[in-house]
């Protein structure tokens, strides 16, 4: 029953509750007076209260200063990385065909850059669409992070230089534990990285992070404060080996960990995963009409256990298919209603024991009415696939393990994508710190397995997002002898092998199931030359619509001149006609992905590329039309302006033009004059 206040609210929790939906990471807590204990102990109270540095520190486009004491996890660089989480980048992506499979019809990209300048690059296209993040980044063990110099180093720390440069010329560290700032520099490395992130999942997104002993604590302090403690839901125990550990000097370090967090814990549905197979196998061996439907089941004694109360209602007999009245040796699991409703559907199974006693037991179907195969709770351990399992199967793809360091299972990622997306088919999983790519894989491979268990080859449409630093391998290394000279390359090679794995098991097990007519009068799904031909797998039916493509982009300067991002130069220098704002070795493509990203269009949109031409014999113009009617781009520098009423006429919401196409105002007027009039609700951009 709820108690009446009898006081107005507390406008000021209110205020606070609603900033910390904000920005939960100023969320403090400080001292709000004392209660005494059931014992008479004085209790401190806490309540929560805002950072004001912190939030300050949000708001503003420089450095603040502060130094009062409070809860919270602090290191000298936490506000400038809050700073930097906060300040756009001049950084665009540029697509690269060559690379990419299936670019133009598939929905997976592949990005190769520092994942920061990704994340932010993708704020305005993908904000608050991403479903499930996961990231295994460095658990920073003393030579695994590599971050660039933003500080000043004295000549010891500079033995710690990798001789790698990241694009733009900044010298790469690596982060060991000589480093004064060895800590600090994870968790500010993280943290800015968290922060922008969180603006990408959808507001019953998932984040899972990987990490071990070596940060776990810290990086539960920042998650909290980056997502909120209430929105902390349970961290997972991957016990990731069988055993082993001989050369260790106390534990055998068995296990790590994956935190998992979600935006808005209010948003967020019950959890559930399917059933495994070899559970299936093993408990639901029995099969009955079921509503008409031939159905699996297990069964459960009706008997109840020994430690539950004793209730005289649940003592009542139950008559057997022959006649006799069965009574519980000590009482049943259900009320008499409720046998009664299960005996009417069949739902009771009788067998009897070697003694020739009944035995009752209630059938759990493995299928509900509608078809839909019963779900279980996921659990907060995971031991049954282990590190091991990753080498192995990479020496599956790649025919060597020692291309790619301790890559996860993909089994492993296809069981907390299956915790983390809940049975959705169609959301996007984004992984910042791809490595090998097994996200990609795991991806795949489930919406793969959706078509096997479907008669109608229904495919899940999963996308995926890696994002990977080109990071050099080492020269001596397998992998660069192998010719991988970055891990973006063994990335995109791990899904283009693993893809095609997918697609030929996937081939494989359909001949089997569909393959032979005699077998079960089902229908040939495939003719004879493709059941024969499986070297052109695009061919086959099912296959067509699983997605193994990925598109490629890659972090790249903005298109732009940098003097143009003035505007009073702007004007002068293109009113003036004088030279182009667009940097010269860009391409048409490249002006269109960055337009996509600058109105916040998704990378994944199809795309389609058409010359018009307003009459025979005319010179034609190229325009890339973006998902039907979303935008249409002409980045030509002489627009032939008959042009303009085509595009007219496909009434797209938003085009696009290059600014040097414009002779001058008059030509800028006309074009707005003739969208007006034919196509109203069209907005024009200039680049
Ligand atoms: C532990 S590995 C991930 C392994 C991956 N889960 C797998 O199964 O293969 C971390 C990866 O993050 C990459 N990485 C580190 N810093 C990065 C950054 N700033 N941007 C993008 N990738 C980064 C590293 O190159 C490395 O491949």
């Amino acid at each position: 029953m709820e108690k009446l206040k009898m006081q107005t609210p507390d406008r000021t929790q209110e205020n606070i509750e609603r900033i910390a939906q904000l920005f939960p990471n100023v969320i403090t807590e400080i001292e709000d007076g004392a209660t005494k204990d059931t014992k008479g102990h004085e209790k401190k109270r806490y309540k929560k209260a805002i950072d004001f540095d912190l939030l300050r520190q949000q708001l503003s486009g420089v450095l603040v200063e502060d130094d009062n004491e409070r809860y919270r996890l602090d290191w000298p660089g936490k506000k400038a990385s809050l700073l930097k989480a906060n300040t756009p980048v001049d950084k665009t992506l540029r697509p690269c065909r060559e690379e990419s499979v299936n670019f133009d019809t598939t929905e997976n990209l592949y990005i190769e850059g520092d994942n920061f300048e990704v994340l932010k690059i993708l704020q305005e296209s993908y904000l608050g669409k991403i479903k499930m993040i996961y990231i295994d980044p460095p658990y920073n063990t003393g030579n695994d992070f590599i971050y660039k110099d933003d500080f000043k180093k004295s000549k010891e720390e500079y033995e710690e230089e990798l001789g790698v440069e990241d694009e733009d010329g900044g010298k790469l560290f690596r982060n060991t534990d000589s480093n004064g700032r060895f800590h600090s520099d994870w968790l500010s490395m993280m943290y800015e990285r968290l922060v922008v992130a969180r603006d990408l999942l959808r507001d019953d997104g998932v984040i899972f992070i990987s990490i071990d002993d070596n940060e776990v604590h810290n990086l539960r302090k920042i998650c909290d404060e980056v997502f909120g403690e209430e929105n902390f839901i349970d961290p997972i125990i991957w016990k990731k080996r069988y055993g082993g550990g001989a050369k260790e000097k106390y534990l055998v370090a068995l296990h790590e960990y994956v935190l998992v967090y979600t935006k808005n814990i209010s948003s967020l549905n019950e959890l559930f995963i399917p059933l495994k197979d070899d559970a299936i196998d093993r408990y639901y061996k029995n099969k009955d009409e079921h509503f008409g439907v031939k159905g699996p089941y297990r069964t459960h004694p009706l008997e109840a256990m020994k430690s539950f109360d004793v209730r005289e209602n649940l003592k009542f007999p139950i008559k057997a298919p022959n006649g006799d009245l069965v009574y519980p040796k000590r009482q049943w699991r259900w009320g008499e209603e409720r046998v009664e409703n299960a005996l009417q559907r069949n739902e009771i199974e009788f067998s009897k024991d070697n003694q020739g006693n009944w035995i009752l037991s209630s059938k759990q179907y493995l299928n509900d009415e509608s078809g839909e195969m019963r779900k279980t709770k996921p659990f907060s351990i995971i031991d049954d696939i282990y590190t091991q399992h990753g080498t192995n199967e990479f020496v599956g793809i790649f025919n060597d393990a020692k291309i790619f360091d301790f890559p996860k299972p993909s089994k492993f990622l296809y069981k907390l994508i299956q915790i983390g997306l809940n049975s959705e088919k169609d959301a996007i999983i984004l992984d910042f710190f791809s490595g090998s790519a097994t996200t990609a894989h795991a991806v795949m491979q489930l919406n793969a397995d959706a078509s096997t268990s479907s008669a109608t080859g229904e495919v899940g449409n999963r996308k995926f997002i890696m994002v990977q630093l080109p990071e050099q391998t080492d020269p001596s290394s397998e992998a660069y002898k192998a010719g991988y000279k970055t891990i973006a390359d063994i990335g995109k090679e791990r899904i283009r092998r693993a893809g095609k794995k997918i697609l030929e098991e996937l081939a494989t097990k359909s001949t089997k199931k569909h393959g032979k007519k005699e077998d079960d009068n089902q229908e040939n799904l495939f003719s004879e030359a493709e059941t024969e031909n499986f070297r052109d797998l695009s061919c086959l039916s099912w296959q067509k619509n699983l997605d193994i493509g990925f598109r490629v982009y890659k972090v790249d300067s903005s298109n732009t001149k940098d003097i143009f991002y003035h505007p009073t130069e702007l004007q002068q220098t293109a009113l003036a006609g004088l030279i182009s704002n667009i940097k010269e070795d860009r391409t048409p493509e490249d002006l269109l992905t960055q337009v996509l990203l600058d109105l916040g269009l998704e990378l994944s949109l199809p795309i389609e590329k058409k010359i018009l031409r307003p009459g025979s014999g005319t010179n034609g113009n190229t325009v890339f039309i973006v998902q039907t009617n979303a935008l249409v781009a002409c980045f030509d520098n002489d627009i032939n302006f008959k042009i303009m009423d085509e595009i007219a006429d496909l009434q797209p919401l938003k085009v696009v033009f290059k600014d040097a196409s414009f002779k001058d105002d008059k030509d800028r007027i006309n074009v707005e004059e003739r969208f007006k009039r034919l196509s109203p609700e069209t907005r024009i951009t200039v680049l």
